[in-house]
């Protein structure tokens, strides 16, 4: 089945209030070039709200770039629940990206409660699963995107990949310029469709792959041929209109 191109601009930490003012309306204006494709911003939490002031009556969709585990609001300080992200217009919400797991600690486990919650609270989880670079020369990477997949699926079922987003972010392809190639992206994403087709070949046809992990322009369509690879999850990219257009015109 044919499944439906998917770009997501990952701002991290991010933007100002009238960078973000320039950046949205270059990105909406040409969006509609684009309409066979979705396309997701996600930018720092204070921003989400007047960037969907700013996006209002376009196709464009917002997400989180993390949440609280918790499933209920409470005493919590500094955390975002999941039902605010999805009361400021959020529908997707990113969670373990490898940021969040190599600098704040988040476990398997961790990240599966909040991809959980996450659905609870009527948001499309963007899981994120990657290796390091020493886990890639030393073999283990298939290792590793087996143990963080079956953390999650262990713990929210097959069925929950109905309404999730997969996200291939080799580690050592962050931020460095370094991408893997088209060869390695699309091996790293059969491998990861092949482990959800163990528990549900129908949902693994149809669950969108992601690949995320220096995408710009020039090396955007060449990743994007490939057969499991379902669009792309763009970090330094996306804080520019112009590169993160031309990503959204090679998906
Ligand atoms: O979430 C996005 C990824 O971490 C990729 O970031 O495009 O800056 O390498 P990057």
């Amino acid at each position: 089945m044919a499944r439906r191109k998917l770009v997501a601009g990952n701002w991290k930490m991010n933007g100002a209030r009238d960078a973000n003012a320039a950046l949205v309306h270059d990105i909406t204006f040409d969006s509609k070039r684009f309409p066979g494709i979705d396309i997701v911003i996600c930018p720092p939490a204070v921003y989400i709200e007047s960037v969907a002031a700013a996006l209002s009556g376009s196709s464009v969709q917002l997400g989180g770039q993390t949440l609280c585990e918790q499933e209920k609001p409470g005493a919590f300080t500094g955390e975002i629940h999941g039902g605010m992200l999805k009361d400021v217009g959020c529908s997707h919400v990113i969670v373990g990206h490898s940021e969040r797991r190599a600098l704040y600690g988040e476990s398997d486990a961790l990240v599966a409660q909040k991809f959980i919650t996450a659905q609870t609270c009527g948001l499309q989880p963007i899981l994120c699963l990657g290796e390091t670079l020493a886990e890639r020369e030393s073999n283990q990477t298939e290792t590793v995107l087996a143990r963080q997949l079956a953390a999650v699926l262990d713990a929210a079922g097959i069925q929950a990949f109905k309404s999730a987003i997969v996200a291939y972010e080799p580690v050592w392809a962050i931020g460095t310029g370094r991408t893997a190639s088209g060869e390695q992206a699309q091996a790293a994403h059969a491998f990861i469709r092949g482990q959800l087709a163990r528990a549900n070949a129908k949902i693994a046809n149809s669950t969108r792959i992601l690949y995320g992990g220096s995408v710009k322009a020039d090396n955007a369509e060449s990743l994007f041929a490939n057969a499991d690879v379902d669009g792309g999850l763009i970090g330094g990219a996306s804080l520019k209109a112009a590169e993160f257009l031309a990503i959204c015109a090679a998906a």
